[in-house]
């Protein structure tokens, strides 16, 4: 993480309806270059909602997506994708019927941002991917597919990764790798906000918080000003 740089993602005051229900109120939320940010809070808050609000999924009602230095906020996903931003939606999509290395390789070949290694450099993050190339990924366990997951958007060789809840009903020991992956990522520079339930992986790992409560953010900053009980109270149902 650079001291005292722009971040590489700021959100500012946006707010998102589904329909006529307002789910986000006036969130502002900054990831810092090469930093991880963590996002908690209870299901149902909105923080799935936020991810697609930055990916261009959702649109902003109001607000601003400011990514790389520039507004990003009316342009189409595509196009953040291309400024080099990256994301691993809650529940791991994958094509079923590909194998492992096909689900990498239909990525390399539709991304402008990959290069003739960018395949090879995001299996070197996952070893256990290697060991089951030609496995279809409709057939892999929920920590295979994880890793396939974070594996694919790696391939477009992207500045800032967005993970939503990705040890969600994975087995510990691969929370672990999953854990061990991110934390590289993180040292080599890639920027990461990081959605999670799973309060010591997410305290490890991260430079700064923010805890959402009903589409807000209720608190947030330094990792280090982070209080542990006043956090489970906040995500307590
Ligand atoms: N596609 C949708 N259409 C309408 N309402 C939605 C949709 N997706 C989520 N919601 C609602 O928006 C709120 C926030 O959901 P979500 O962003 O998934 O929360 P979280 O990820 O924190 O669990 C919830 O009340 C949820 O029911
Ligand atoms: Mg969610």
């Amino acid at each position: 993480m650079t001291p005292g740089a722009a971040p590489i993602l700021s959100v500012d005051s946006v707010e998102v309806s589904y329909g006529p229900t307002q789910v986000i109120f006036g969130v502002s939320l900054d990831v810092p270059t090469g930093g991880l940010c963590c996002l908690m809070g209870r299901n149902g808050v909105g923080k799935s909602t936020l991810l697609q609000t930055i990916v261009g999924l959702q649109p902003a009602r109001s607000g601003t997506i400011t990514l790389a230095g520039q507004d990003v906020t009316r342009r189409a996903p595509y196009d953040r994708v291309k400024q080099g931003l990256a994301y691993v939606p809650q529940g791991r999509e994958a094509f079923p019927y590909l194998t492992v290395h096909e689900n990498l390789r239909v990525v390399a070949e539709a991304s402008a941002r990959s290069d003739a290694d960018s395949v090879e450099a995001a299996l070197e993050r996952f070893p256990r991917l290697r060991r089951i190339l030609d496995r279809p990924a409709g057939f892999l366990s929920g920590g295979e597919a994880q890793q396939l997951a974070i594996a694919r958007a790696l391939v477009t060789r992207p500045k800032l990764l967005l993970l939503d809840e990705p040890t969600e009903g994975i087995q510990p020991s691969i929370i672990l790798e999953i854990e061990d992956a991110i934390s590289d990522l993180k040292h080599d520079g890639l920027a990461i906000l990081l959605v999670e339930q799973y309060v010591d992986f997410a305290i490890r790992l991260a430079d700064t918080y923010a805890i959402m409560d009903v589409g807000r953010i209720v608190a947030g900053g330094d990792i280090a000003t982070f209080e542990a009980a006043r956090v489970q109270e906040l995500m307590a149902v």
